[in-house]
């Protein structure tokens, strides 16, 4: 009797990547389709949902193929970038392109829900705020600037469940993905019926929820047929991008985080009880197993930091070149200071006016040193979170790094000196789309629980243990980092008061 094999598909920023993995926890095959972003305006990102229908299947198919036979696929399950707001209409078409978790123009959307709710009855509501990327003020700004398409709106979803919808016919998504809408009471684990209320959500518009390991939809024969798969195959519900990369990492049980460098940067903590901070300065969401919940600090531009850097200063080098290079730079980076925030800032100042820089310059400066400052800058800004994520009482004791940062030796011991901790390096393909994987293996049976499928695939973790030299300098370093916000807070707003009037947004 053959092996049986699940795959995992993630809908990211850049493309679509799906697994395919066996219940030893081997990956057998992975693909990658990318995608285009489009920013028809600084500050905006959009997708395409037919590129996203178009990459996901293309992965899918991809891996599909690999599986000695067709019919050995238990399970899919499904993850994806969090937030984003997809509208259709009655014919389940896309009303307009996508709008991003990483998407700026609703500022003063959510400060219009801010003011009429208040921050701390939005809190008790859903457990966070209703923050830039999350779809609530961008059904806001939909109403204010496009309000003909609600007209025609029948179904609101989330990235990855517009794949749901096109493998299976089926509208629902799950409790993680659901926590970072805005109007999901990540308490009960179910849609807030004030927020919805409040927003004018026609309920009709919304999928049904499930838990993460629960199955959400079944492949049909039209799909089916264009995979190269059986139909009937289980979609597991799934969980956001992070949550689902918690559960690839084993993050599920108190005192566990991952910290993850991926585009965005984000600290994960797992929790085993419910807690919201009272200012929403920590996002909060249901975990992607069955009484569990996560503290999530993000910090917008961290790999994005190191693309933009490389993209305007030196296009055509490799990342390979480029940050082996930063060695020649010592700890500390000759003073350099890299503020990480080209996309305005979530954790912990909630601020999407403020804007990048690079502080301390002077002509000794070298390429080495701006890579270096951009390495630490990322990983000050994830310390940040981590510790606005103890400030809400949770505990954060054992790390994962995980994500494309987690390849680069450099990095890796950067973020180990900045947290003064060990940090476990996930295995490199153990990403969401891995997660997702197993929590398609747990919604077909393979695994009973997500801990039991944890166990079962666990794969062996290298440490990378915090220096005696770094340490010290990193440390004094961080202390002049956490000035320079509140010290650049009024002019940034200034600078990005200026870019909106230059593009007409003001
Ligand atoms: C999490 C977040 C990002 C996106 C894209 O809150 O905004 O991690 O999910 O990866």
């Amino acid at each position: 009797m053959s092996t049986p094999t699940v795959i995992g598909l993630d809908l990211g920023t850049t493309g679509a990547r799906a697994v395919l993995a066996d219940a030893s926890g081997a990956t057998l095959a992975v693909h990658e389709a990318p995608y285009e972003l489009h920013t028809p305006r600084p500050g905006w990102a959009e997708q395409s949902p037919a590129d996203w229908e178009r990459a996901a299947f293309e992965a899918l198919s991809a891996v599909a193929s690999r599986a000695r036979r067709a019919g050995d696929v238990r399970a899919i399950g499904l993850t994806g970038q969090m937030h984003g707001l997809t509208l259709l209409d009655r014919a389940q078409q896309p009303l307009r392109d996508a709008i991003l978790w990483c998407d700026l123009r609703t500022g003063p959307q959510r400060r219009e829900l801010e003011d009429a709710i208040g921050v701390r009855t939005l809190v008790r509501y859903t457990g966070n705020l209703p923050l830039e990327g999350f779809q609530a003020p961008k059904l806001v700004w939909i109403r204010r600037h496009e309000p003909r398409l609600l007209e025609r709106t029948a179904h609101m979803l989330l990235p990855k469940d517009f794949i749901r919808l096109r493998l299976s016919g089926e509208c629902c998504t799950d409790v993680s993905d659901a926590s970072g809408t805005g109007y999901f009471d990540s308490a009960t684990r179910c849609w807030s019926d004030q927020m919805i209320e409040m927003l004018a959500i026609d309920q009709a518009w919304l999928p049904e929820v499930r838990e993460s390991p629960e199955m959400a939809g079944t492949l049909t024969p039209t799909a089916a047929e264009r995979l190269g798969l059986r139909p009937g195959i289980p979609i597991a519900a799934g969980a956001g991008d992070q949550p689902a990369g918690a559960v690839a990492a084993g993050i599920v049980a108190e005192g566990d985080a991952a910290v993850t460098i991926g585009s965005s940067g984000v600290v994960f903590a797992a929790a085993s009880r419910y807690g919201a901070a009272a200012d929403g300065r920590v996002q909060v969401g249901a975990h992607a197993l069955p009484q569990r919940w996560y503290l999530m600090g993000v910090t917008q531009a961290a790999g994005l930091s190191l693309r933009w850097l490389r993209d305007t200063f030196m296009p055509g080098i490799s990342y390979e070149q480029i940050v082996p290079e930063a060695t020649d730079s010592p700890p500390g980076s000759r003073g350099l200071l890299w503020m990480p925030y080209l996309q305005g800032e979530r954790t912990p100042h909630l601020d999407a006016d403020a804007r990048g820089a690079l502080v301390g310059l002077t002509t000794a400066h070298r390429r080495a040193d701006i890579v270096r400052a951009v390495l630490e800058g990322v990983a000050f800004s994830l310390r940040d979170a981590a510790q606005a994520i103890q400030g809400v009482g949770a505990l954060v004791e054992r790390f994962t790094l995980a994500g494309g940062g987690a390849r680069s030796p450099l990095w890796r011991q950067i973020v180990a000196d900045v947290f003064d901790a060990p940090m476990q390096i996930e295995p490199e393909g153990r990403g969401p789309a891995y997660g997702a994987a197993l929590l398609g293996a747990v919604a077909s049976g393979v695994f009973a629980s997500v801990e039991e499928a944890i166990r079962n695939t666990a794969a062996a973790r290298a440490t990378v243990a915090p220096s005696t030299g770094g340490g010290v300098a990193l440390n004094a370093a961080y202390a002049r980092y956490r000035d320079v916000y509140p010290a650049l807070a009024e002019v940034s707003r200034a600078s990005a008061a200026a870019q909106a009037s230059e593009t007409g947004d003001a």
